[in-house]
């Protein structure tokens, strides 16, 4: 199935993304849950901010959707400084990285999206600009070719990753701070729902609210998404653009037509435990096989579908590939498997 298709697909892209940068927590009072993380980003930036210094560099690690370019955004504004954004796989050349380093000003933060996915060559130019803000550029070819040093501005980075694991020892070990950011409570969901309503003038109950928070797979992206996609069953049901509120029928019944679950599951995930279930006896299956027979790729299950499925323990990886849990059979109305 297309990524577009998926009303919970965890990746944004057209009008989504400008609705999203209107939803987005500005400050990091604004901002809701990952209260771990809030507060060492709060202490690093008023320590940095007393020091009249950039912040060390952080890594952001999680999921995708649950706010890694948003706490950027916010570290940038807090130390009252600009962002820069560039994503791994897109940086193709040493000058692409040079020229944005060259342009950093003080204190500025510098955002490298799926940083796990950065060519090893622009990798290596990132460690000496990491850690001595110096970058070494080689002009001119051959037997003329000399390396000029420039040095940078204290800057600081903040990677973000989906698969911290994938990241180098020698990039890894450049970061002072490093972060994960979990899966968002039903609750935190709920007030991020309704202060999403807010934002968009939708009315909707605190009940509304939960319901759309539980079926939202831990993660903001989706449930300001689902918030627009009820409002728009919500205005066709009542035939008024603004005169309803949502409830847990009416969110209930939008969520059940768009076929999510009320584990949040959509068709894909549920089509993915179904053939795990039918074609392997529940596992276990390799990646591999999974991602041919469902016709997605490897990385898109491993990082889109499968955390949030082995999160709410419906799979479990194991060394010998993925297997349906006892839990992962019933939520499909299958018989689980007895073990021996
Ligand atoms: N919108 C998206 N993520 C959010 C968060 N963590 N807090 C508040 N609003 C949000």
């Amino acid at each position: 199935m297309e990524e577009t298709e998926r009303l919970v697909s965890r990746t944004s892209e057209g009008a989504d993304i400008q609705v999203e940068q209107t939803l987005r927590p500005q400050t990091l009072d604004e901002y809701i849950g990952q209260e771990s993380v809030r507060e060492k980003i709060s202490l690093f930036v008023t320590a940095a901010r007393q020091r009249g210094d950039a912040l060390d560099h952080v890594l952001l690690a999680g999921p995708p959707g649950l706010g890694k370019t948003t706490l950027a955004q916010i570290i940038a504004r807090e130390m009252g400084t600009q962002i820069h954004i560039v994503t791994g796989p897109t940086v193709e050349k040493k000058g692409d990285l040079a020229a944005v380093l060259t342009n950093l000003q003080p204190g500025d933060v510098l955002f490298i999206d799926e940083i796990h996915r950065l060519h090893m060559a622009i990798e290596e130019v990132l460690y000496g600009a990491m850690e001595d803000y110096k970058l070494d550029l080689i002009i001119g070819q051959g037997p003329g070719a000399r390396t000029v040093r420039i040095d940078l501005p204290r800057f600081t980075l903040v990677g973000a990753t989906t698969r911290s694991g994938l990241l180098s020892s020698p990039l890894r070990g450049r970061f002072g701070v490093e972060m994960r950011l979990d899966f968002y409570t039903h609750a935190d969901l709920q007030k991020i729902v309704t202060r999403s309503a807010g934002l968009l003038n939708v009315s909707i109950d605190e009940l509304g609210a939960l319901e759309i928070a539980k079926r939202s797979r831990g993660t903001p992206r989706i449930a300001n998404r689902l918030i627009r996609r009820v409002r728009d069953f919500a205005q066709v049901k009542f035939k008024t653009v603004t005169g309803f509120t949502i409830d847990q029928k009416t969110a209930n019944e939008a969520l059940n037509l768009f076929e999510i679950d009320h584990a949040g599951l959509d068709a894909m995930d549920r089509k993915l435990l179904l053939a795990m279930i039918e074609k392997f006896d529940g596992g276990p299956v390799g990646i591999e096989t999974l991602s041919s027979v469902l016709s997605e790729e490897r990385d898109t299950i491993e990082e889109v579908y499968e955390p949030y499925l082995v999160q709410e323990g419906f799979i479990q990886r194991t060394p010998r590939g993925r297997v349906v849990t006892h839990l992962g059979f019933q939520h499909m109305g299958h018989q689980p498997k007895t073990l021996f």
